[in-house]
């Protein structure tokens, strides 16, 4: 989508259109007096597609995560959403909680749009010291910043019609109430200007919010999250810029094993993902109170390749991390959107449309002189483990079975394996079904490429651009062991090589459940090791 701002634009035309064509689509069915057949529809999507540990909403149209905290035992999961249509419409915030990010209850409409405009994405943290002056009797507030999106403004060909504001929840985050003085950030003439991210910088005692800019991003500051001083911008001259920049999010994380800690920059960029259309970079350096500085390090990473990703996979767009998670956790968690700008609107599920990621524990390593910013499902995932097989080795002899339907539901399943005496070679991992619907992934040992093919995956026709290509990424540390973890749910698989340090996640939409796992090389003297198949439960 060159221009997103009018493709915004033509969504809200298309509101209408979608309005009198779902009241005809009623119309039809009770001419027919086919509700039952409605509802058999209903039902087969629900069970082949509604994903069994992903989080979707009940119905209708969800992008970006927005405002995730933590606080008093919950996570907290705003989202972009359109509550009367199952495309981008008029945004909201929705809202769904969890004590554990695998099991959400989807909660009542958290942030309706208003007289200043639509609620586009953003941020909240819990104000532990009530520095907004917004807590009353000792309760601690809860304040969302999120970027107002006015459509008469747009329309009427303004620069100015994204803002900044803010509103507070007295009831850790049910309700809110939005400030009687927004916008607390007016536009000065940006035209894409939004989603900021708010965090408490500890080190330099104030608030500091990253907001998206067209081709950059600005840091601000604050102390007390009204009033915000433009403290600097960063990244007009690096990373990849074939595209608009959006939902950044800033956060110090300590590099593993070692004593110091580094800030990531995430910034989405809408197209110019390395597999097409929507996709994450990052950036790792160190952050003064007021100014992001690229790590030396870094720098000569981005020399070698334009941006550095944090997904692979075409589905992954729009994550930022979690406030609030308690220090003694400590952790980084992440989510993201699991769809892409390309096809979003056009993805094969009626009732709702688009799931979040599985949650992810972000962890930044350091090999030699090379940054990665690592994912893996979170632990909480694996409370949910209902049924374990345990396979020590097996040896492939070309091809091989790895595990059946029978044996575990492969639409509800994480699979972890390692090879150990890999050669230059091709494996190929294939989840299929009697239908005829392949799905791939697995390894370029010949090209250094990791790669996942979804283009014989079912239904892919809905939009030239969902299977148009394979996606691929670059084997940046070639070696002859490699340990692949996989999440697979009804429509969305995750991969996770060498503990998350390249990973792919993508959506697809089965004609029929996959039934058969199993592998393909040429290399004859295949063995795979240390095989873990789990299946989960929710409910
Ligand atoms: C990213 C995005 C944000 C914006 C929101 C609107 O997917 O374009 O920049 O705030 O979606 O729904």
């Amino acid at each position: 989508m060159k221009n997103k701002k009018a493709y915004y634009g033509i969504h809200l035309l298309l509101i209408a259109g979608v309005f009198v064509f779902s009241v005809g689509c009623k119309n039809n069915i009770e001419k027919k007096g086919s509700k039952e057949i409605a509802a058999t529809e209903i039902s087969a999507e629900e069970q082949l597609y509604r994903p069994n540990f992903h989080f979707t909403p009940k119905a209708n149209w969800m992008n970006d995560p927005n405002g995730m905290f933590y606080f008093n035992g919950t996570y907290h999961l705003y989202y972009q959403y359109y509550p009367d249509g199952n495309v981008w419409g008029p945004m909201h915030w929705g809202h769904a909680t969890s004590t554990n990010m695998i099991a959400w209850e989807e909660e009542p409409i958290a942030i309706y749009p208003d007289d200043l405009g639509l609620i586009f994405s953003g941020s909240a943290v819990v104000d532990v010291n009530n520095t907004s002056g917004f807590g009353k009797d000792g309760i601690v507030p809860i304040v969302a910043m999120y970027t107002y999106h006015n459509m008469k403004g747009e329309q009427a060909g303004d620069l100015d019609f994204q803002t900044q504001a803010i509103a507070y929840s007295l009831d850790e985050g049910m309700t809110w109430v939005k400030y009687d003085k927004n916008p607390v950030i007016p536009n000065s003439g940006i035209k894409d200007f939004r989603d900021p991210k708010v965090i408490w910088d500890v080190d330099h005692s104030k608030w500091i919010m990253t907001l998206a800019a067209g081709d950059k991003v600005l840091f601000y500051s604050s102390l007390n999250l009204r009033e915000w001083i433009l403290e600097s911008s960063f990244g007009a001259a690096f990373g990849q810029h074939d595209g608009m920049w959006e939902c950044p999010d800033l956060f110090p994380i300590k590099v593993s094993g070692q004593d110091e800690t580094k800030w990531v920059l995430l910034v989405s960029i809408n197209p110019a993902a390395p597999n097409g259309g929507s996709g994450t970079q990052y950036f790792v350096g160190d952050f003064d109170g007021q100014k992001f500085t690229l790590d030396t390090d870094f720098k000569q990473q981005l020399q070698q390749d334009r941006a550095v990703w944090l997904d692979y996979g075409r589905d992954n767009y729009a994550g930022v991390t979690w406030s609030n998670i308690p220090k003694k956790d400590g952790r980084k968690l992440f989510i993201g959107w699991m769809s892409n700008w390309e096809y979003a609107r056009d993805v094969p599920t009626e009732t709702w449309r688009s799931a979040m990621t599985i949650p992810r524990e972000l962890k930044l390593k350091k090999n030699e002189k090379e940054f990665v910013l690592s994912s893996a499902p979170v632990s909480e995932l694996s409370k949910y483990v209902s049924k374990t097989i345990v396979k020590e080795t097996l040896t492939v002899n070309n091809q091989k079975t790895i595990i059946t339907q029978s044996e575990i539901d492969l639409s509800r399943v994480r699979i972890q394996l390692e090879m150990n005496h890999l050669k230059s070679d091709k494996y190929d991992f294939t989840f299929q079904n009697s239908f005829g619907d392949r799905l791939s992934f697995g390894i370029d040992n010949i090209k250094k490429q990791y790669y996942l093919n979804r283009q014989n995956s079912g239904k892919v026709t809905f939009s030239d651009k969902f299977a148009n290509t394979i996606s691929k990424a670059p084997i940046k540390n070639p070696s002859n062991m490699l340990k692949i973890g996989v999440l697979v749910d009804k429509t969305s698989i995750e991969v996770f090589y060498n503990d998350g340090e390249t990973i792919m996640t993508e959506i697809f939409f089965p004609n029929e459940p996959f039934e058969a796992f199993s592998i393909n090389t040429s290399d004859a003297a295949l063995i795979l090791e240390n095989i873990k198949i789990e299946e989960f439960q929710l409910n």
